[in-house]
């Protein structure tokens, strides 16, 4: 998978701290791995953790203007060959389904050509819901595929569907999207 360019988003789940492990497993395969934080991503897992693994900074800001124009959403959707969003919140599905646009990784979102692959995470009680339910299948109805949610213990010790898909799963579908 050498020249092929993978774009992380992480959002602010408890299952961030397993973005280290896709960022791993994916530059294992060769994919060269830019990371797109949220705010409330960092208040899960350091984007020096994350830039740590992928060997390069994490992408976060939008309004700084000394962030140079590679940095920018429209060039980091540019150079995406799968846009990948592990753990994807329900907040982040929403916006995406109502094509809002209101920080770096939802406007990257916006403005790629790539395929999406969302990997939600979530409590069941959140997954179930109408709204949330309503928005994944707008999305899977242009073309975005979700890996998972899974069944599995929840951080709060119950157990149901929602938890974040295993992480060989989801880097099999950025293999499947980039070929
Ligand atoms: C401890 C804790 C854990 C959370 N875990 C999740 C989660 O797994 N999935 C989710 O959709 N929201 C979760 N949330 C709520 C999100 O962090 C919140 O909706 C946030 O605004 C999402 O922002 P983002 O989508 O921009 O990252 C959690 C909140 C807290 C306080």
């Amino acid at each position: 998978m050498k020249n092929k360019h993978i774009v992380l988003g992480v959002t602010g789940s408890i299952a961030a701290y397993k973005s280290a492990d896709i960022i791993r497993r994916l530059m294992d395969r060769g994919f060269k791995v830019s990371v797109i934080m949220t705010d409330e991503a960092k208040r899960f897992i350091t984007p020096l953790t994350l830039s740590s693994l992928c060997q390069e900074k994490v992408y976060s800001e939008m309004f700084e203007e000394t962030i140079p124009w590679e940095e920018n959403h429209i060039p980091l959707g540019e150079k995406a060959d799968c846009l990948v969003i592990a753990p994807a919140t329900a907040n982040i599905i929403g916006k995406i389904a109502g094509g809002i646009a209101d920080c770096l990784l939802s406007c990257t979102v916006i403005s790629t050509d790539a395929p999406i692959i969302i990997a939600p995470a979530m409590n069941f009680r959140m997954y179930k819901n109408v709204a949330v339910q309503a928005n994944i299948n707008t999305l899977k109805s242009r073309g975005v595929k979700f890996v998972g949610p899974i069944k599995g213990k929840m951080a709060c010790g119950s157990v149901g569907e929602g938890h974040l898909a295993e992480v060989d799963e989801i880097v099999k579908a950025v293999v499947a999207a980039v070929k």
